[in-house]
């Protein structure tokens, strides 16, 4: 019987590939067979990455997703070299400003988060999507959160953003449902990774009190549903906001 969630003959682009749940899913995906392509912003963790999971030279790249121009220039030469993009898994994101009020948060502020997590969601999106058209197969999953369904206070611009990437994440994944294209989100609750160091301590007491099993959850955790819905064996699902929050949401 065919395993279908082998990444065999694969090439995968994690984009926020060199920390927290992006390098979990590089690694595990690599471990089923996957080309990985790494990408992320920050080239010394990246490179740190390259050396843990052994990438290539051609298999890292550094592109900060809130520059449109970038995000075509490094999807275009990956797609010139490598030949087919199989699927893309955006974990790249940023938290904003936490446990502040919206009156008192500056635009530049808000307007980076945003540019970030929904911006770069979209533009990536909109590159793979035409190279994903012509090969008639495409996964694309995003890393939403629960903060997007429930909104958590003090967070304003991420709450936003991440309730943006839900919508488009709905609509597009409709529209190229009869490409052979699947367009799905996973949103955590709080995971056990570095953008936690960021988050005030109220906030972050908040929101493990609403999560019923009692603790954060892990990367990996992550990466195994990313897993799934990345592979060939989730093939009648699109459109689709993946819970993985202990509990906290149920819907
Ligand atoms: N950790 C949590 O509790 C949690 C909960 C819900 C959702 N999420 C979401 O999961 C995703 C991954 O988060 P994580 O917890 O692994 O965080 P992380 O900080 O460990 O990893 C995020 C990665 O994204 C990269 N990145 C940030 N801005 C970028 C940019 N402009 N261009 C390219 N790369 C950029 C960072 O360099 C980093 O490597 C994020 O979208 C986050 O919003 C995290």
């Amino acid at each position: 019987m065919e395993n279908k969630t082998n990444f065999n003959g694969e090439v995968v682009l994690v984009v926020g590939a060199a920390s927290g749940i992006g390098t979990a899913t590089a690694a595990l995906l690599k471990s089923r067979g996957a080309r990985i392509i790494a990408l992320d912003f920050n080239l010394q963790a990246l490179r740190k990455v390259q050396a843990d999971l052994t990438l290539g030279e051609d298999q890292i790249f550094e592109l900060d997703i809130s520059n449109h121009d970038k995000v075509k220039e490094v999807v275009a030469a990956i797609y010139a070299s490598e030949k087919r993009i199989d699927a893309l898994i955006n974990s790249a994101g940023m938290t904003g400003p936490t446990n502040v009020k919206v009156e008192d948060i500056s635009w530049q502020e808000y307007e980076r988060t945003i540019k970030v997590n929904l911006f770069g969601a979209i533009w990536l999106t909109q590159q793979v999507i035409p190279i994903m058209k012509a090969q008639k197969y495409g996964r694309i999953v995003h890393v939403t959160s629960i903060a997007g369904k429930e909104g958590n206070p003090g967070m304003a611009p991420y709450n936003t953003s991440k309730a943006g990437m839900i919508g488009f994440v709905k609509g597009v994944g409709k529209e190229v449902a009869p490409d052979g294209i699947t367009v799905n989100a996973i949103a955590p609750a709080v995971i056990r990774t570095p953008m936690n160091a960021a988050t005030s301590e109220e906030t972050l007491k908040y929101m493990l009190a609403r999560i019923p099993m009692g603790r954060v959850g892990e990367a990996e955790e992550v990466a195994e549903m990313i897993g799934f819905i990345a592979s060939k064996a989730c093939s009648f699902t699109t459109g689709f906001i993946f819970d993985a929050s202990g509990g906290r949401a149920t819907y």
